[in-house]
Parts: C-alpha cells; structure tokens; sequence
C-alpha cells in the first residue's frame, strides 16, 4: 500500500487542523502514515520557508518564490515523501506542489505552463492520489486566523487571497477525479467526516 495525500487552500480554512486529524486517525488504526508540510518538512526547507514566509525589508520576485518554493519540495520529495511511499506508508503532506501553481501562478501571474513545468521538476512528476481542498470564503478564513502575526503571503490584499481562491477552484475542476473539494465553512468535525469517508475509500481499494 501507498497513499500520497495533500491538503491545499487559503489561508485559515483549516488545512493543518484536518491534516493532523487525519493523522492521528490512521496512526489510531495501526496504519503506517507519515506527516509532513511545506514549505518545510526537511532541515534546508524550513530554512527556505522561513525566508520566503518572514523575509523583511527584501524584494522576493515571484521567479525567485517560485525557485524558493521549489528547492524546499524537491529536497522534501528526495528526502521524505518518496522514501516513505516506498517503505508502504500512507504520506499526508500539508500544502504541495498544488500550492505553488496557485500562490505564483493564478497570485503572482506567473505563466502556468512555466510554473507547472518546474514544480515537475521539483517533484520528480509524483502527484497526489487525493488532494483535499479547503474551500471557503476569503473572509471566513481571515476571521478564524485571529491576531497571530501575519507573515508575507497572509499580509496580502484580499484581491490576491480571492484570485488563489478562484485558482485552486479551477485546478479542481479541471482534474475531478485526484480533487476533493470540501465545504471549510462547515465543522471541523463534519469536513473530517467527509474527508474521512473519502480516504477509507481509497485505503479500500488498495486492500489496507
Ligand atoms: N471548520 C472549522 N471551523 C471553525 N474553525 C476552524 C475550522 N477549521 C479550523 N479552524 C480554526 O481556524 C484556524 C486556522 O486553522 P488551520 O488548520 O491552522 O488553517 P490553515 O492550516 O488552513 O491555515 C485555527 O484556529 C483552527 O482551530
Ligand atoms: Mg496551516
């Protein structure tokens, strides 16, 4: 068995609360799962995520995100994601490549046939199995991120939080069948549940 799942959507619409959910439910049942996010996930990556989310009084050109965001998935995919598939684990990745196309193709405008093509390199061409997304409005997820400091990508207009919206919406819609678009102005517990009865599909028919 192997199982490749990401988690994608804006800002506060509960990514990392479902991902742990999901996370702690197959450790539960004895599954073999691995959690991992980015940017980050490896020692270098979080050293580029830190730059990327936190770098202050510094221009970061789109191209250069794009770089940056890559260089930590490629070290990620190396070093975690496919040695844990091949050992049989179910890996759960908190953000993915899918990020990458949104934030700086469809936020930054730049070209998606680019950016696609370098986000292939990075991963070496391994996409999810089921990429969960978290869709809700922009301001529903602005109101639930309170008042923790805002990093780079937090502190943008609300025209670039709803282009990302508009973007993964998009991405969903033109590959269906690897997408799970999930209500996140629901509860936690109820998009757990839906999630839920996706995955236990999946690990189904793999035989897990
Ligand atoms: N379905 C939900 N309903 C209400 N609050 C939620 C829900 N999901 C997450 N939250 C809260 O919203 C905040 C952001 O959630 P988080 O999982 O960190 O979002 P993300 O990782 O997508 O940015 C947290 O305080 C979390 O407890
Ligand atoms: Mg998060």
């Amino acid at each position: 068995m192997s199982l490749f799942i990401t988690f994608e959507g804006g800002e506060g619409g509960g990514k990392s609360v479902q991902a742990k959910a999901l996370y702690r439910k197959l450790s539960k049942m004895d599954v073999p799962v691995l959690l991992t996010h980015e940017p980050g996930g490896t020692p270098f990556g979080r050293r580029i995520g830190r730059w990327l989310k936190w770098a202050q009084d510094t221009d970061i050109s789109p191209l250069t995100e794009l770089m940056l965001f890559n260089a930590s998935r490629a070290q990620l995919v190396a070093e975690v994601i496919k040695p844990a598939l091949k050992s049989g684990r179910v890996v759960i990745s908190d953000r993915y490549a899918d990020s990458t196309t949104v934030y700086q193709g469809y936020g930054r405008g730049l070209d998606l046939a680019m950016v696609k093509a370098v986000n292939k390199a990075a991963t070496q061409g391994l996409t999810p199995d089921l990429t969960v997304l978290l869709d809700a409005p922009v301001e529903v997820c602005f109101a639930r991120k309170g008042t923790e400091k805002r990093d780079r990508f937090e502190q943008e207009a609300v025209a670039f939080h709803n282009k990302v919206r508009e973007g993964y919406l998009k991405l969903a819609s033109e590959e269906p069948q690897r997408w799970l678009v999930v209500d996140a102005s629901q509860s936690k517990a109820k998009i757990a549940e839906i999630i839920w009865q996706r995955v236990s599909r999946l690990l189904a028919s793999q035989g897990g």
